[in-house]
C-alpha cells in the first residue's frame, strides 16, 4: 500500500512572486502538476497535497484537473516536518509506505520513484531517500552516510559547519517512509535550528534505519527556489524534449533557440528553423518546415505544411498548406489541403476549402470558403455589427477583387467575381459579377497643365 504526500504549503519567499511557488509554470505546466503526474504510474491508494500559503488559489487551480488530490491544510507553515505532522490525522493508522515529495522538485522521472520504492521495500529500511552528488551543493541539506551506507543524519546547509559543507552529497527532498515508523517519530521533531522550524530531515536521525538511492541525472532532483533555478530547469526540460524529438527524426537548425511543450508530437523529417516555439497540444505531420520565427500553439498540422514567420493558435491545417510570412491563424481556423495564407493575413473561426488562396492583407473571420477561392489583396469579411458576429459564405472558384468588403451575413455563390473596391452587402448568385462601388467620374480640364 502506498500513499503520496506532496509538500506545497511554503510561500516560496525566494521567488519574489505573488504566485504560490508550486504554481509557477515550466514548459507550460505548473510545478505541482508535474510532481503529481510523476506519481501516477505508482498507482497510490491516496494522494495528499499539503497546502497553506494561498491554499484557496492552489485548490481552485488543481480542482480543474482530472485527478484532484486530497488537500491537507498546514497553518501556519512551520517547516517541512510540521507539514508532514499534518498527516497524522488524515493518514491515522495507515499501514503502508508514504512517499513524500517536495512540490518544488519538478523534473523527477516516474522510473526513479519506482526504483526508490523497490529499494525501500527490499531493504526493509524505515526510510529511503533520494540523494545526489552535486558540484555546487549550496542551499541543499547534506546527507551524512556511515561506512555501511546507512544515512546517519541530514543537516541543512544553513545549519552546517564549514567542514560539513564540504560534503557534496545532498538530500533531494524525496523520501519513502514506512508510515507506522514515521508516525512514531514525528511528534519528537524540534525547532532547534537556524530557521526555528520543524524539519522533516530531522526524522532521519530519529528513525535510525535509513537508506538512500543516489540519482545520477542531476536534472531530476533540481529544486526550484528562485527564478534562476526556474530558468535552469526550463532549460534542462527543453533540452530533454529536443533530444527526444531529434532521436525521432526532427531537425532543429538552431536547437537552443526553439522551445517545445511535452504535449507536442512530430512526424518524420520535420525541419524546425530558428526561433520557433510550440506550446500546448501540437501535432505536426511529416515533412513540415516550421519557422524561422514562428509560434505554434494548440494546432494540428498535416504533412508537408510550411510555416514562415507566423503565429498559429488553435488552427487545423491539412496537407500541403503554405503559411506566411507574417500570417496569424486564430482558433478554429480550419484549412483544407493546399491552402495558401500569405502576408499579413488573419484568419479566425473559418473553414477554407482546398486550394484556396488568401495571399495578401486580409481578415477572414466567421467565414466558409469553398475550394479554389481566390481572395484578393485587402479583402475583409466585416463580421461584426457591434453586437453580434455574422457569417460570410463564399462558393467554390469565386474571386474577390482587391480591397473588397464583404458585409456579413452574406452569401456569395460559386464562380462569383467581385469587382475591386466593392462593398458587398447583398447575396450574390452563382456565376455573377458583383460591383458595389461608385462609378468613376472623370472631370476634364480640372487643372491647367502647362506644356
Ligand atoms: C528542503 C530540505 C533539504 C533539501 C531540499 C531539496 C528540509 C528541512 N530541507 O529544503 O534538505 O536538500 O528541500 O530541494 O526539508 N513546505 C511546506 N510547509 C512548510 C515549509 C515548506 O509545505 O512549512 C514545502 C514547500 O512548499 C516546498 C517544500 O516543502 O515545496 C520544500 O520546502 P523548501 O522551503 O523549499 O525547503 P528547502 O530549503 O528547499
Ligand atoms: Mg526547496
Amino acid at each position: 500500500m502506498l500513499a503520496v504526500a506532496v509538500l506545497a504549503a511554503g510561500k516560496g519567499t525566494r521567488m519574489k512572486s505573488s504566485l504560490p511557488k508550486v504554481l509557477q509554470p515550466l514548459a507550460g505546466t505548473t510545478l505541482v502538476e508535474r510532481v503529481l503526474a510523476s506519481t501516477r504510474s505508482l498507482q497510490p491508494s491516496r494522494v495528499l497535497l499539503i497546502v497553506g500559503h494561498q491554499a484557496e488559489r492552489l485548490e481552485a487551480e488543481l480542482k480543474q484537473h482530472p485527478s484532484t488530490p486530497e488537500f491537507v491544510l498546514q497553518q501556519p507553515q512551520n517547516g517541512t516536518g510540521h507539514a508532514v505532522q499534518q498527516l497524522l490525522a488524515p493518514l491515522g493508522d495507515f499501514e503502508g509506505d508514504l512517499l513524500v515529495l517536495n512540490g518544488d522538485v519538478p523534473l523527477l522521472r516516474a522510473e526513479t520513484l519506482e526504483q526508490l520504492l523497490a529499494q525501500h521495500r527490499s531493504s526493509g529500511a524505515a526510510v529511503t531517500l533520494l540523494s545526489a552528488h552535486l558540484q555546487d551543493p549550496s542551499g541543499y541539506g547534506r546527507v551524512f552516510v556511515d561506512g555501511a551506507g546507512q544515512v546517519q543524519a541530514i543537516v541543512e546547509h544553513r545549519d552546517c559547519s564549514e567542514e560539513q559543507r564540504q560534503n557534496n552529497l545532498i538530500n533531494a527532498g524525496i523520501y519513502c517512509f514506512h508510515w507506522p515508523r514515521l508516525r512514531q517519530v514525528l511528534p519528537l521533531l524540534s525547532s532547534d535550528n537556524d530557521q526555528g522550524e520543524l524539519y522533516l530531515t530531522d526524522s532521519i536521525a530519529l528513525l535510525k534505519n535509513a537508506g538512500h538511492l543516489v540519482v545520477e541525472d542531476l536534472s531530476e532532483i533540481t529544486g526550484i527556489n528562485d527564478r534562476r533555478q526556474l530558468a535552469e530547469c526550463e532549460a534542462m526540460l527543453q533540452e530533454r524534449l529536443r533530444q527526444h524529438w531529434m532521436k525521432e527524426g526532427v531537425t532543429f537548425v538552431d536547437p537552443a533557440s526553439c522551445s517545445l511543450s511535452e504535449d507536442c508530437s512530430f512526424g518524420r523529417d520535420v525541419q524546425v528553423e530558428p526561433q520557433t516555439h510550440f506550446r500546448g497540444h501540437c501535432q505536426i505531420g511529416d515533412n513540415c518546415r516550421i519557422g524561422p520565427g514562428s509560434l505554434i500553439e494548440n494546432s494540428v498540422l498535416g504533412d508537408d505544411v510550411h510555416v514562415l514567420f507566423s503565429m498559429l493558435n488553435g488552427a487545423t491545417l491539412a496537407k500541403g498548406c503554405r503559411i506566411g510570412p507574417y500570417a496569424h491563424l486564430r482558433p478554429e481556423a480550419e484549412l483544407a489541403e493546399g491552402v495558401r495564407i500569405g502576408n499579413f493575413v488573419e484568419v479566425k473561426k473559418s473553414q477554407i476549402g482546398a486550394g484556396s488562396k488568401v495571399n495578401h492583407l486580409s481578415y477572414i473571420g466567421d467565414a466558409q470558403l469553398g475550394p479554389d477561392v481566390n481572395v484578393g489583396a485587402g479583402t475583409i469579411t466585416a463580421n461584426y455589427d457591434g453586437v453580434n458576429k455574422h457569417r460570410t459564405v463564399i462558393g467554390a472558384g469565386s474571386k474577390t477583387g482587391a480591397n473588397s468588403v464583404l458585409v456579413a451575413p452574406v452569401v456569395l455563390g460559386a464562380g462569383v467575381t467581385v469587382g475591386a473596391g466593392s462593398t458587398i452587402t447583398r447575396d450574390v448568385p452563382d456565376g455573377a459579377l458583383a460591383l458595389g462601388r461608385a462609378r468613376q467620374v472623370n472631370k476634364d480640364n480640372w487643372q491647367t497643365i502647362n506644356p
